[in-house]
Order: C-alpha cells, then sequence, then structure tokens
C-alpha cells in the first residue's frame, strides 16, 4: 500500500481514491474472488433502506448502446440484517465501507439513521438520487431544500461519522443541488447516479420496464457525469466523488483532472472486475494528476 494514495474524505481516510460504486458491487463480499477487494480504497455498499425491499417485479436490466439500463428498485436485506451481518462480515475480512442509505419517507429515513448512528458507521452516502423507486430517491434528491433537509438531519444524527451526498443528474441544477448539500454539512458529493432512461419492446409493443422509466449508466452517461464534476467541483469546498462511466483507466484520470477527489467503478465491474486494481496500479505508478485549472 503506497501512502501518497491515501485519501481524505471528511473525517475519513481511504487508503486509496478507487472505490466500488453502490449497486453493481452489491455487499462486497460478492466480487471476492473477482476484485481484489484488498486493492480498493473502499466498498460503497448496495443501498439499504430500514426496511427490506423485494425491489421491483419483471425485467430489471437492459442492455442500450454503450450503457445499461436498471431498473433495480432498491431491493436490498433491510437495516436490522445488514448491520448484522453484512457490515461485519466485510470489516471482518479488512474491506473498508462506505454505507449507502437510501429512504423511502421521512419516518423511514429517521429509522435508519438511528440504526447506523447504534451500529456507529464511519461513513455514509446518502443515495438521495435512485430514479426506480415510487417514493423518496429522486423526488428528495432533486430538490435543493430536500437534500439540504436531509442531510443536515444525517449530520446530526450521525456525529462524527463522514456524510456523502450523492446526486442526481436528473435535476434542473445538480451545482445547486451540490451547494446545498454542503451548506447543510455534507463532507462529501457524489456525482453522478444513473440518469432517467427507457427502452421498449418492438415486438411485444410495450415499455421493457414494468416502471416504465429506469437508469441509465455505462459509458454513455460519462460525458455527462464528467461535466457534472467539473462544473460541481469548481463551485464547492467539498471533496467530489466521481461516478458514471468509469470503463478505462483513462476514464479515471479524466474524473480527476476534472476536479474529482476520488472516483467509483460501477458498471464496468460486470464485464471488467479487473478495472479497479487496474486503475489503482496506475496511480501508484504515475500518481494522481491534479485538477485542470
Ligand atoms: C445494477 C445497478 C444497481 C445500482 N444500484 C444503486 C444503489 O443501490 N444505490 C446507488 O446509490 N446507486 C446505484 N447504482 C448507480 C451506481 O452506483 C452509479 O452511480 C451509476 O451506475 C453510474 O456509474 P457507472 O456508469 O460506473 O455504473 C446502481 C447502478 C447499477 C448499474
Amino acid at each position: 500500500m503506497s501512502a501518497f494514495l491515501m485519501t481524505t474524505i471528511g473525517r475519513a481516510t481511504l487508503k486509496n481514491p478507487v472505490l466500488l460504486a453502490s449497486g453493481p458491487a452489491g455487499y462486497g463480499l460478492e466480487y471476492e474472488g473477482l476484485v481484489d477487494l484488498g486493492r480498493v480504497g473502499a466498498v460503497v455498499t448496495k443501498t439499504i433502506t430500514f426496511e427490506p425491499r423485494a425491489g421491483n417485479p419483471g425485467r430489471r436490466l437492459q442492455e442500450t448502446g454503450g450503457g445499461l439500463l436498471n431498473s433495480i428498485g432498491l431491493e436490498n436485506v433491510g437495516a436490522a440484517v445488514f448491520f448484522a451481518e453484512k457490515l461485519p462480515a466485510l470489516s471482518e475480512a479488512g474491506i473498508s465501507a462506505v454505507v449507502s442509505l437510501g429512504a423511502e419517507d421521512w419516518d423511514d429515513y429517521r429509522r435508519l439513521l438511528e440504526a447506523a448512528g447504534r451500529a456507529a458507521v464511519d461513513i455514509v452516502e446518502l443515495n438521495l438520487s435512485c430514479p426506480n423507486v415510487e417514493r423518496g430517491g429522486m423526488a428528495i434528491g432533486a430538490d435543493p431544500e430536500l437534500v439540504a433537509l436531509y442531510v443536515r438531519h444525517a449530520r446530526d444524527a450521525l456525529g462524527e461519522a463522514t456524510v456523502i451526498a450523492k446526486l442526481t443528474p436528473n435535476a434542473a441544477d445538480i451545482v445547486a443541488l451540490a451547494l446545498s448539500a454542503e451548506q447543510a454539512g455534507a463532507d462529501a458529493v457524489t456525482a453522478i447516479n444513473t440518469v432517467v432512461g427507457m427502452d421498449i419492446d418492438v415486438e411485444r409493443r410495450r415499455p421493457v420496464f414494468g416502471r416504465v422509466r429506469a437508469g441509465l449508466s455505462g459509458p454513455a452517461i460519462m460525458p455527462i457525469a464528467l461535466d457534472a464534476v467539473w462544473r460541481i467541483s469548481r463551485a464547492v469546498d467539498i471533496p467530489v466523488i466521481g461516478s458514471g462511466g468509469i470503463s478505462s483507466v483513462g476514464d479515471a484520470l479524466k474524473f480527476f483532472l476534472a476536479g474529482a477527489r476520488a472516483v467509483q467503478v460501477g458498471t464496468a465491474l460486470f464485464y471488467d472486475p479487473a478495472l479497479p486494481a487496474a486503475i489503482v496500479d496506475a496511480l501508484e505508478k504515475d500518481g494522481v494528476p491534479p485538477p485542470l485549472p
């Protein structure tokens, strides 16, 4: 492990700035053996809600030109199982975790934060931006005032923990969301979550997904993510974590040049699970490029 890659986000120090994005990496250990989890700075775990969720029925994934549409609907084991089984398993394996928290409604969110506080979680990422659920998610994340409310509550409930707000690109102005999160006490922001899209099954003459709209990820969204990181990092003083379409070492370097403090690899894990370690190798060799002026 090289000390010069150590990365500070809020009160937390990660051994390097390469993270696995929430969702594709599950609860982390699913990728043991495929991804060298000991090499990455942290695994951002699948978003949990207070109650377990079965997720959306029907089709959940559809490949598109240069991307992937998903409509998972925040399937997760819920807070009790996550904090009793999933998180301890990661820490026993010596893997740093960023715990992704979602909100179906205010009451669910409040109880989830209490559970996270009891578990003395070090770093959380607030997923205020999921496009695939009826309530919560994007409805909260697209409104700067609601973002501030949810961030402030996490800040107050979690004491010393590092609080990261994950932002949606499906909003009028993502920079306004970032400023709002910063003012409410977020230690960092992650940009971006998936971009809303849809697909149609021509044979069956109906939308592919039961909920019609889904979240687009993968290389197709990288220019949107890069633009968001570029603009946000010029507007806020807190670190920006880049997420969206990273599928090569060169892509990751572009995010650092755009102003990101750290990067997350998501969809690319499905076809190139060695990528996160390859990015760490490249950074160890040549260093993290400083942001462009
Ligand atoms: C199958 C799948 C599931 C996802 N689940 C979550 C999730 O639970 N919470 C979250 O914050 N983001 C989730 N995401 C979004 C990713 O974390 C990431 O922000 C987004 O896909 C863009 O990065 P990528 O193009 O590298 O995948 C999911 C993405 C995919 C493809």
